[in-house]
This record gives C-alpha cells, sequence and structure tokens, in this order.
C-alpha cells in the first residue's frame, strides 16, 4: 500500500500525483452518455454477478476491511449495482444504495429480501445529481464505478458535496497503467471496453486534480494488482 498522507489529516497535494498538466489531461479516449451506460447496465444485469463477482471480489472485501466502518456510521455507496457489496458490510451502520439501472436495483433488491438483509436503502438516482443534502454521509464508497460515468469528475464532486466534512470518499476502481506500453493498450481497447461496462484508460491522477480530491492512501488490489482503492478524506 502507498500511504500518500497520514490518514484523516489535511494533506497537501502530492506533487507525483497530481503532476502541472493533470489539471487539463483528458481523462479517457472514450466518451459515453448516460443512455449509453444504462443500456449496457440493462443488458447486463442478468449475468453481472457471474461476470464480474469472483475477479473483482477480493478488491470489494479489502475495500471494506480497509474502511473499518465504526457502529452507526452512515454510508453511501454509488452504482450498487446487483447489491453485491451489500452482504460484506457490518450490521450497526445504516447504506444507502442508489443505482440508475431499474434492472440492477431489482437484483439488489432480490438479494436484500432473500438473504433477509437490515439496514439498507435502495434507490433509483443519477450518480451526477444526488438527491442528499450536503454532508449527509459519513463515507461515500464508489466501487467500479467512477469509470463507468459519462463525468467522472461531476460525480465525485457529487460525492463530496454529500460527505460530511471529515469524512471519507472512496473509489475501488481499474484506472490506466503508469507505464507507457500498458497505457497504450489500455487506451486502445477503451472504445471497445466500454460495450461491456467500463472505460479501461481513466487516468487517475487527472481524474484527483480535475475533481480536486487529495488522496490519503492508495492501494492496489484484486489480481492482477491493476485495481486501486483510493481513499479520500473531506476538508
Ligand atoms: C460496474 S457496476 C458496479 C456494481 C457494484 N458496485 C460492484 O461492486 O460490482 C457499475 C454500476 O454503476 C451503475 N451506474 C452507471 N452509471 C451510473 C450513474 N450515472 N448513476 C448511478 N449509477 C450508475 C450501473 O448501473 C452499474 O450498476
Amino acid at each position: 500500500m502507498i500511504t500518500l498522507f497520514e490518514p484523516h489529516k489535511p494533506a497537501p497535494v502530492d506533487e507525483d500525483l497530481l503532476t502541472s498538466s493533470s489539471g487539463t489531461a483528458q481523462l479517457s479516449v472514450a466518451a459515453v452518455e448516460n443512455d449509453f451506460v444504462a443500456a449496457v447496465y440493462e443488458k447486463l444485469a442478468s449475468v453481472y454477478d457471474l461476470a464480474f463477482g469472483p475477479t473483482l471480489q477480493p478488491g470489494r472485501i479489502r475495500a471494506l476491511k480497509h474502511m473499518g466502518i465504526a457502529d452507526g456510521e452512515r454510508v453511501l455507496e454509488v452504482g450498487v449495482g446487483t447489491g453485491i457489496n451489500l452482504p460484506l458490510y457490518p450490521k450497526a451502520c445504516a447504506v444507502t444504495g442508489i443505482d440508475f439501472s431499474s434492472s440492477m436495483l431489482e437484483k439488489a433488491r432480490d438479494r436484500v429480501a432473500r438473504m433477509g438483509l437490515r439496514n439498507f436503502r435502495l434507490l433509483q438516482m443519477d450518480a451526477a445529481d444526488l438527491k442528499f443534502a450536503d454532508g449527509s454521509f459519513d463515507i461515500v464508497y464508489a466501487p467500479y464505478l467512477i469509470s463507468v460515468v459519462p463525468d467522472p469528475v461531476k460525480v465525485a464532486c457529487e460525492m463530496r458535496r454529500v460527505c460530511r466534512p471529515g469524512g471519507r470518499i472512496i473509489f475501488l476502481n481499474h484506472f490506466l497503467s503508469p507505464n507507457p506500453m500498458v497505457s497504450r493498450v489500455e487506451r486502445s481497447i477503451s472504445p471497445f471496453t466500454i460495450h461491456i461496462g467500463f472505460k479501461a484508460d481513466l487516468d487517475l491522477p487527472a481524474f484527483l486534480a480535475q475533481a480536486d480530491l487529495q488522496p490519503v492512501s492508495i492501494e492496489k488490489v484484486n489480481v492482477p494488482r491493476i485495481w486501486s482503492l483510493v481513499t479520500c478524506v473531506k476538508d
């Protein structure tokens, strides 16, 4: 794990992560619209857990462990999908899951009913236009979402707005590799991977700079370790 700054303390911008060009760099070569993404996930809903369940599960488990959610904390999961994370949350916290896909949410509702899960509310909502008051949550968590949405910076700004001061904003995602050869491949496949639900080339330093977020830690997860768990603290 790379711990960039002391967790939960105000931190200066890290120069390596936020290079001077990051503020204006293009985040991805692939452009998508909400309608396109919604259509992809309407189709994916029935096979999502099979296709993206086991491979991405170590990252989900690690993220929940890393969060160390305290009793009574209010968590917002952005892009809750089929609710695959829901059984991982501790019982004594209050989780709100939002997603804009009715088919994915239907699977999540089935899971909650089937497993008798409590302390969850599931709402249909656009991550770029959250219907919550400022500072409503202690933790705002986006597992495997930020490379899916048309405007990651807008979503990150909404996530920060609804997080309380001192709360955590957490992204679990694949980002563009710093290795030039690998990143060239990721950029070339991104216009195709959007058809299975994500951009393969979201530029993490540019994203963080444009969203004005300073990470307190970045940890590589999953096998191969090409996904990152990025934790930020709201000032
Ligand atoms: C890759 S899935 C992640 C699901 C789950 N969080 C997980 O850990 O596997 C991305 C989810 O984000 C949802 N999504 C995409 N764009 C969205 C948006 N603008 N607002 C809300 N949900 C969105 C999709 O419908 C899908 O359920």
